[in-house]
Parts: structure tokens; C-alpha cells; sequence
């Protein structure tokens, strides 16, 4: 029979040295080491073949060094690595068209693109107050968004990542996700769960607690992923739109897993018939070089000269391997994904990302 040997000798001896150098705050919850990938396959340094079922860590939307990824990835590399954000190149320019083109608005989108999906976050959070004056935001329980000290605020997955830290960023007040098998609140009859938590937000938050009119957004993710790819019923997010109209509230999108075509369509947010009024995105963008993106909408990223910025946002290679990967996803990827076989709740699928 055969016998599976992980970790090999080459891998404990790199799991040893990894050991004494790295730092100790990664989970590390495998003992695989990379050697290649190719498509779905991966091989570790002992000569070990898997099938990748987790692309990366949901980054991979077009599998392991998918061939048109890299030659993008060369051309740009032999053109220039890095050019300062104070100046201007192609690249950077059409991968904003392109999502623009794509947001899940009708009005123009802008874009500030960053290096992790966290920074994202960041930027859609920072954007958020400078754009209503306001500072007080909700989040749900289960969700994910980060570990930088603004998104990890809203994570609220596992106490760990909040253990030690304190104190978090103020303003941020955490209501239930809208988890229909799982319900914590008490739904008023003919209600469906969506509806309940909405109601919970403005009758028992905005009610007791924080006014409506001082909240600045409601980050949400559209399906949650690191809470257990948790699908809402179909009127939440219609009702949470309406929610954050009445109150001049904005609506965010936490699109750093759900999107770039994971679900069917570009953005999950889009299978329930509402506009964001911002979106993050990161992961599957760019097949795995660094970049995420905050996309808003033109009449929301209002803010002026050096309000944000960065060292890296635009990289080069980052946008070439994204405008690559946006290409692969609508010649034939994003349709993978809204055809693939599966018995569950069509929105799940983004559990069982097509390659
Ligand atoms: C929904 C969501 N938002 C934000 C993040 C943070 O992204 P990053 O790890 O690139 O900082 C993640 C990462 O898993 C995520 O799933």
C-alpha cells in the first residue's frame, strides 16, 4: 500500500531552520514545503504530488504559475521593478480601467491599489471617515479582515487574533452575520434571519447604543470565508442597503475572498442584486503577486492630495500579473465557476473554486 511520507527528511530539515528564524506568530498548520506548482498540482521537496484544493490560500484564481501569468510577470520585470507613486505608468492605468469596468456599480469606479488584502481594508476604513466625517463603524461576528490594528477591529473570527492587542481601534461594534442555521437572534414572525439582524442593527444599535447617523460604514463581507463560508439569506443585503441609505451610511464590501470571479461573478455582492459603495479586493487578483485593491465609487473617493498613499501600491509586476489574470478569468475562468457541478446553495460554490 502506498505510504504517504510528510514532512520527508528535506522537509523536517527545512521546517527546523524555518524554526529558529521565522517568526513564531504563523499557524504553520502543515508540515508541506513548497518545492513547484503547476495548475493544481503542487510537489514538495521530497518529491511528495498533491492536489492544491485550497489554491494557495485562496489566491491562486488561475492556478500554480499559470503560463500567461508569467510571461506577463517577465515582460514587466525586464521593463522596470518599481517606480515611485509620485510619477505615473501604463500598467497601473489600464488594471484601474479594468475595475472600473467591472465594479459592481453603475457610477465610474476609482481605485487605490495596495499590497494585501488587509491594506485594503485599511484604505477602505480610512476612506470611510475621511469621506463622511464620521468614525463609528458595525462589523459582524465571524468575520475576517485582516490583522492590521484598523481591520483587525472588525475581525472577529477568533478572540486569538484580538488577544494581546487591545486596545483596538474605537467605534467598531460587531451585530451577528446573518447565519441562517445558526441564529442567535429572535426572528418576529414571517421575518426570515436577514431581516432580523437588520432590524436588531437599527432598532437595538442604532436604538441603545450608537446613532445611525454618526456611522461612518458597515463593513461586511457579502459571503463570509474565514467564518465558515457562511451564504446570507437573499434579502439581507438588500435590506442592509436600504439600512445605510436611510442613515447616509456606506455600504463596504469585503471582497478579498468572495471576488475576482470566485462565485460566478466578478463580485459575490452582485448575486444579490445591490450596489457597495466601496469593495475590497486582494487574492485572487493577480494569481498570487502581491496587490489588493479599494475600489470606490467616483462620488465617494473624494479625498484630496496626500490624504493616502504608499511605497509599492501599482507595483509594476503586481499589475501585469492582474491584468493577466483578469484576461484568463473572462476567457474562461469566471464561467468555470458559475458552471461548476455542485448540489449546494449556488453562492457556496465559492467553497469549490474552479481552477
Ligand atoms: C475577507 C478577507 N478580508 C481581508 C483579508 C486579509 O487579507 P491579507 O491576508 O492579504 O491581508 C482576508 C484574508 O484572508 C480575507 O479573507
Amino acid at each position: 500500500m502506498f505510504k504517504l511520507n510528510v514532512p520527508g527528511p528535506n522537509a523536517q530539515a527545512l521546517i527546523a531552520r524555518d524554526k529558529k528564524v521565522i517568526s513564531s506568530s504563523y499557524p504553520r498548520g502543515y508540515p508541506f514545503v513548497m518545492d513547484h506548482g503547476k495548475g493544481v498540482e503542487v510537489w514538495d521537496v521530497d518529491g511528495n504530488r498533491f492536489i492544491d484544493m485550497m489554491a494557495g490560500i485562496a489566491v491562486l484564481s488561475t492556478g500554480h504559475s499559470n503560463p500567461k501569468v508569467v510571461k506577463a510577470v517577465q515582460n514587466a520585470a525586464e521593463k522596470f521593478l518599481h517606480i515611485s507613486s509620485d510619477f505615473y505608468h501604463e500598467d497601473w492605468v489600464r488594471l484601474s480601467e479594468k475595475l472600473d469596468e467591472i465594479a459592481p456599480f453603475e457610477e465610474n469606479a476609482k481605485t487605490f491599489l495596495t499590497n494585501s488584502g488587509t491594506e485594503a481594508v485599511e484604505t477602505a476604513i480610512k476612506l470611510a471617515k475621511y469621506h463622511t466625517k464620521r468614525s463609528n463603524f458595525i462589523g459582524f461576528t465571524g468575520a475576517f479582515h485582516g490583522r492590521t490594528m484598523g481591520s483587525v477591529a472588525f475581525t472577529a473570527s477568533k478572540p486569538k487574533y484580538h488577544s494581546g492587542f487591545y486596545p483596538l481601534m474605537p467605534g467598531v461594534t460587531h451585530v451577528p452575520f446573518p447565519y441562517e442555521y445558526r441564529p442567535v437572534l429572535e426572528r418576529k414572525a414571517g421575518e426570515d434571519y436577514g431581516q432580523a439582524v437588520v432590524r436588531y442593527i437599527e432598532e437595538e444599535i442604532f436604538g441603545h447604543n450608537v446613532p445611525g447617523d454618526e456611522v461612518a460604514a458597515i463593513l461586511v463581507e457579502p459571503i463570509q470565508g474565514e467564518g465558515g463560508y457562511v451564504v446570507p439569506p437573499a434579502t439581507f443585503f438588500p435590506d442592509l442597503r436600504k439600512l445605510c441609505d436611510k442613515y447616509g451610511i456606506l455600504l463596504i464590501a469585503d471582497e478579498v475572498q468572495s471576488g475576482m470571479g470566485r462565485t460566478g461573478k466578478w463580485w459575490a455582492i452582485e448575486h444579490f442584486g445591490v450596489e457597495p459603495d466601496i469593495i475590497t479586493s486582494a487574492k485572487g487578483i493577480a494569481s498570487g503577486l502581491p496587490l489588493g485593491a479599494c475600489i470606490a465609487r467616483d462620488s465617494v473617493m473624494t479625498w484630496s492630495k496626500g490624504a493616502h498613499g504608499n511605497t509599492y501600491g501599482g507595483n509594476p509586476i503586481s499589475c501585469a500579473a492582474a491584468l493577466a489574470t483578469i484576461d484568463l478569468l473572462e476567457e474562461s475562468y469566471l464561467a468555470n465557476a458559475a458552471e461548476s457541478k455542485c448540489d449546494i446553495h449556488p453562492l457556496a460554490r465559492c467553497v469549490a473554486r474552479v481552477l
